[in-house]
């Protein structure tokens, strides 16, 4: 029986894989095949094979908001017009932003903004250099509203450009098609710039808007090439032939900057989990009612599978442990149930021993919430549950989320959710997050309105009430769905539950090479 279940769920998750793959070639396209071909005649690379040629050879790259903006923005794939991701370039792990020039002329939406803010966020928490490959129209003018007026808009871009310059870490810019105003910016607010002769302009008006604002008729080399740009105005400091030398020279200046620094952190050696990692595929129910076995995904993900339990007896919906991945020490916090006062404070008094000891911690999150009711209520949930939060949020350790089933409500936020900006966060396919599940939220919305309806001395019938639940639920499934979660960067990514391990090992020896600040926690009530 077991054995055909475990058939029935593989299935179900290929299903799943096969969707992801799907809008990930989707992302990896990036325009349409004539804008694509438009840009190879005019010999230039585009953009996925730019940023392989900047890597070295065999690099990993690890892509944050892969599929950013799907379904957002008509005739725009998934990626909102922007590569983001961390590589090796000359051995030293970098933060690549690169514009897709193919995807309405590499101009930033709403979403855009927000992909190059946070790759930006998490260079700046693991001091990676950023190289920028540029080549966009600046702001898509149609959408000033979600990239202009505020904080995290356009502006946010070139304060943490600013800020990682301020602290040495390394800012460098290609550019290698026509940069107009904030596009002109990035690269002008770099602390070193390439650009290709002929095909890289700067501006911060084109042609047109200069002609439309002064009368001044200047084609496009004199304005802003790279000629002038090198000889006269002084704004770039590396004058390329093509995309190709263009990278090359990139590559170059990355070797002259200090070499990574040193792990402080101790790695043994890594071992294999002791079940295979895809065997989650045939752990994880299609039915959302059915519980994952969390010890058993455990066996997947950890090295050797082993993991020194912590008050294993006690709040045992919550599993906490020490344990290595790909040799990294990690803290775990994975649910295995709802969240009981006891839960909240072993997760407390577990975080409070990562901190002591400086052992990132892992969150993988699947879970309903926090329970409810009178007896959780007389036993003060709320403030064990306070104490979680508060413990959670005030670790300075490095913090990583994985939202591995169903993270609903305070649940979602106490495993670190995205508002207590853990150092990344993703998503398996089959995760789903919101307020409340969908049946939760039809039946609170339909508990509220009939007690209205028969305040008024009316009636509701049980049809009434179904048709009233059954749009309320599906728009929470909707939203609660991984893909929605990836296209709003919620999450900083879907991952295929098999591509976990590598992820994290990556992120755990980036997080590494920073130096932890200590933990103040914040007041615990007792
Ligand atoms: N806002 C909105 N849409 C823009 C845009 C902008 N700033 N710049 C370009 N686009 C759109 C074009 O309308 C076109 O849309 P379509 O595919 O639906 O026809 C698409 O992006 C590609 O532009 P196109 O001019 O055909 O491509 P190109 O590769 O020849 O040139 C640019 C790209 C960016 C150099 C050129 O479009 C340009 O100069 N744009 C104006 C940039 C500007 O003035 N920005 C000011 C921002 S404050």
């Amino acid at each position: 029986m077991q054995a055909e279940e475990h058939e029935v769920n593989e299935r179900a998750y290929r299903r799943l894989l096969d969707e992801l793959f799907e809008a990930r070639q989707a992302a990896w396209m990036g325009g349409s095949d004539a804008t694509r071909k438009k840009h190879l005649k005019r010999h230039r690379i585009l953009v996925r094979d730019r940023i392989e040629l900047l890597l070295d050879e065999g690099s990993p790259f690890l892509e944050l908001g892969e599929l950013a903006g799907e379904g957002m923005y008509k005739g725009v794939g998934p990626g909102a017009g922007l590569v983001t991701g961390i590589g090796l370039v000359q051995q030293k792990a970098c933060m690549i932003i690169a514009n897709d020039p193919t995807v309405k002329g590499g101009t930033y939406f709403g979403m855009t903004v927000k992909k190059h803010v946070r790759a930006q966020q998490f260079a700046l928490q693991h001091r990676l250099p950023c190289v920028t490959l540029v080549d966009s129209g600046g702001a898509f003018l149609p959408d000033q509203a979600n990239i202009f007026p505020d904080d995290n808009h356009f502006g946010a871009m070139f304060r943490y450009q600013v800020e990682m310059s301020s602290q040495g870490i390394a800012q460098i810019a290609v550019v290698l098609g026509a940069c107009t105003a904030g596009g002109a910016y990035i690269p002008a607010l770099c602390d070193e710039v390439v650009i290709v002769r002929g095909k890289g302009f700067m501006y911060l008006g084109g042609p047109q808007l200069v002609q439309a604002a002064t009368g001044e008729i200047v084609d496009a080399e004199h304005l802003g090439g790279a000629e002038m740009h090198s000889r006269l105005s002084g704004v770039t400091d590396h004058l390329a032939e093509d995309d190709g030398h263009a990278i090359a020279i990139a590559r170059q200046l990355v070797q002259e900057l200090p070499p990574m620094a040193a792990p402080l952190r101790d790695r043994i050696q890594a071992q294999p989990p002791a079940r295979p990692v895809t065997d989650i595929y045939r752990l994880i129910s299609p039915n959302s009612k059915i519980p994952t076995p969390t010890r058993e995904v455990l066996k997947c993900l950890l090295d050797a599978g082993e993991m020194t339990e912590f008050k294993s007896e006690f709040g045992d919906t919550l599993i906490t442990g020490f344990a290595r991945m790909g040799g990294w020490r990690v803290g775990v916090l994975a649910n295995a149930g709802v969240l009981f006062t006891e839960s909240a404070i072993k997760a407390t008094h577990f975080i409070d021993l990562c901190c002591k000891r400086d052992i990132p911690l892992l969150f993988l999150a699947d879970v309903s919430g926090f329970m409810v009711g009178r007896n959780a209520e007389e036993g003060g949930i709320a403030k064990a549950g306070a104490r979680f939060i508060t413990a959670m949020s005030s670790a300075r350790v490095p913090k990583f989320t994985i939202i591995t089933g169903g993270s609903y409500g305070a649940g979602y936020l106490a495993m670190c959710g995205r508002a207590f900006r853990p150092n990344a966060m993703f998503m398996w396919p089959n995760g789903r997050s919101a307020i409340m599940g969908p049946d939760q939220a039809a039946t609170t919305l339909a508990l509220v309105k009939r007690h209205n309806i028969e305040a008024q001395g009316l009636s509701w019938s049980p049809e009434e009430e179904e048709a009233f639940k059954a749009p309320i639920r599906e728009q929470y499934e909707t939203f609660a769905a991984a893909r929605n979660f990836a296209r709003h960067l919620w999450v900083d990514g879907i991952l295929d539950p098999a591509e976990t391990r590598e992820t994290l090992t990556l992120l755990l020896d980036l997080a590494a090479r920073v130096p932890s600040e200590p933990t103040q926690f914040g007041v615990f009530r007792m």
